[in-house]
Order: C-alpha cells, then sequence, then structure tokens
C-alpha cells in the first residue's frame, strides 16, 4: 500500500460496481480509509470486505443519494464512525438515451435529480464538515455528455454541465478556505452500467470503441486514477478544473471521412 491519502477520510457515492468502485479500491490503496456508499446495500457491503481484505479499512453506509434525509444521515454516520471528511467523490449517477420528446417531467426530474441535485447536496453536506478545517477536495463524476450533445441525453447533459459548472463555483466560493473541487468528464468507460447498454445496440462495444482516437473503451480504473490525483495533494493547485478521460473523444471534431 502506498500513501498518497494516508488517513485522509473519503466517501465514494455510487461505489458498489463500475467506476465508484474502481475509486473506491484505489483511494483505499493509498491508505484512504473509505466510506462505501450506494444505493445497492449488499453491493456496498462487498466492496468493503474487499477493500478490508486487502489491507485496507472502509466502511459500508448504503443510502439512496437523492433522498435528502438518506443523505445527510448518511453524511452523519460517516462523520461520527470515520470523523469529517477530507474527499467527497461524487460518482453516483447515470442514465440511458431517450428522445427529448418522449422524456416527460418525471422522468426529466428523476435524471436531474441523481444527476445534479445529489451532487449539490452531497457538496454542502461535504462542505459543512471541511469548512472548518479548512481543507478538502472533491472530484464530481461528470462525463462527456456534459461537454457536447449526445443522442437521448439532453437531460443527463444538461445536468453534467451543471456538475462541471458547480464545481467551478465551489472552486471559487470555498478556494479561500482550502478547498477544491473539481470534475472528471470520463469517455465511454466499460461499466457494469454501460456495457449493458452498449449490449442493446448494434456492433456493441466493439464499434463504439472503433470510433474513439484510443480505438477502445476506457476502463474503470483509468478514471480512478484520474481520481486520485485531483483528491491528492499532487493536484494542490488544480481548482475548478474539468478534466477530460475519455481516449480523446472530446477533441475531435465531427466531420465526414475523408
Ligand atoms: N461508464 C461510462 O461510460 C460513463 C461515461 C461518462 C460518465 N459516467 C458517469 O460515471 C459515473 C459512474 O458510472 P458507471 O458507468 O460506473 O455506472 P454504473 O451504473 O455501472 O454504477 C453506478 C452505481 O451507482 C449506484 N447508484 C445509482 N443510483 C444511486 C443512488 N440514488 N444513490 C446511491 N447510489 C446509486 C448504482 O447502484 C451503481 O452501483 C456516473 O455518474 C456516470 O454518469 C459514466
Amino acid at each position: 500500500m502506498s500513501e498518497r491519502l494516508q488517513g485522509k477520510i473519503s466517501l465514494v457515492t455510487g461505489a458498489a460496481r463500475g467506476i465508484g468502485r474502481a475509486t473506491a479500491l484505489r483511494l483505499a490503496s493509498e491508505g484512504s480509509p473509505v466510506v462505501v456508499n450506494d444505493i445497492d446495500a449488499e453491493g456496498a457491503e462487498a466492496v468493503a470486505v474487499e477493500i478490508e481484505k486487502a489491507g485496507g479499512r472502509a466502511l459500508a453506509l448504503p443510502a439512496d443519494v437523492t433522498d435528502l434525509a438518506q443523505l445527510e444521515s448518511l453524511f452523519a454516520a460517516a462523520q461520527a464512525q470515520c470523523g469529517p471528511l477530507d474527499v467527497l467523490v461524487n460518482n453516483a449517477g447515470g442514465d440511458t438515451p431517450t428522445a427529448m420528446a418522449d422524456c416527460g417531467p418525471e422522468r426529466y426530474a428523476a435524471v436531474l435529480a441523481l444527476n445534479l441535485h445529489a451532487v449539490w447536496n452531497c457538496c454542502q453536506a461535504a462542505l459543512r464538515q471541511m469548512a472548518p478545517r479548512r481543507c478538502g477536495a472533491i472530484v464530481s463524476i461528470s462525463s462527456g455528455a456534459g461537454l457536447g450533445a449526445s443522442e437521448g441525453l439532453a437531460a443527463y447533459g444538461a445536468a453534467k454541465a451543471g456538475v462541471i459548472s458547480l464545481m467551478r463555483n465551489i472552486a471559487q466560493e470555498y478556494g479561500p478556505l482550502g478547498i477544491r473541487a473539481n470534475s472528471i468528464s470520463p469517455g465511454p468507460i466499460a461499466s457494469p452500467g454501460m456495457l449493458t447498454w452498449l449490449d442493446t445496440l448494434p456492433g456493441g462495444a466493439e464499434s463504439w470503441g472503433a470510433h474513439i482516437p484510443t480505438r477502445r473503451l476506457g476502463e474503470p480504473e483509468e478514471i480512478a486514477n484520474a481520481v486520485l490525483f485531483l483528491a491528492s495533494d499532487e493536484a494542490s493547485y488544480v481548482n475548478g478544473a474539468m478534466l477530460p478521460v475519455d481516449g480523446g473523444v472530446s477533441g475531435v471534431l465531427a466531420a465526414p471521412p475523408v
């Protein structure tokens, strides 16, 4: 085990699988005691056990982050059992493409609740623990869909663009208190959620990978490595930034093949 986050308490939302799980394991491998949150209680417990077996420290705290009462209990329990948070990773999120015309008010509200409002509420809860100690790092998982249009992802894209903006605003307001807030915009990552959706498309994961400059999907661990950097003191002057981790997708201009 190395020590880039030695003794720093982290909380990762949506950490039972995919990018959240990889992030929880990575932060723990660098000495951070990790609060493993997920709406899936069994999955969160399994990741906490995996961390402990690897020699790290973890506590599973299941909660639905779209429910404000559950979210507040989650942050209170984390503080009571582990101490005030040093690192918050807003990872819980996701959506499946739906044309805007078919996205009624209930679905729109649910997409915003998970992908933006929960991030806002988690940040407020974490900042209440970080501000008095004048230190802390927040890393929020946005998306390439927050940078550019993607078919069927209008509500999700709007929420993820909001996350990028929220991190910049936290950086400005809380930077003077020694707190940093940054976002990561992943490209297509081979998480369980993404793979389930890609399986429904003609050509599946392989045909998606072929359109990426790096010619493959990313792995959850490749996002986890970027989260670790932004959470650690190595990123001490990185604040309000949006880091694309996408195999080059966001740098490509759409154009007909030559
Ligand atoms: N995989 C990708 O290609 C990709 C690309 C861009 C952005 N992202 C973003 O990365 C993050 C993680 O995505 P993933 O692909 O690993 O997802 P995933 O679907 O594989 O895993 C998401 C996890 O979040 C949990 N979760 C869902 N709702 C929750 C809630 N209300 N409260 C607590 N936990 C909840 C789920 O139970 C699950 O364990 C999401 O914010 C997603 O929008 C993913």
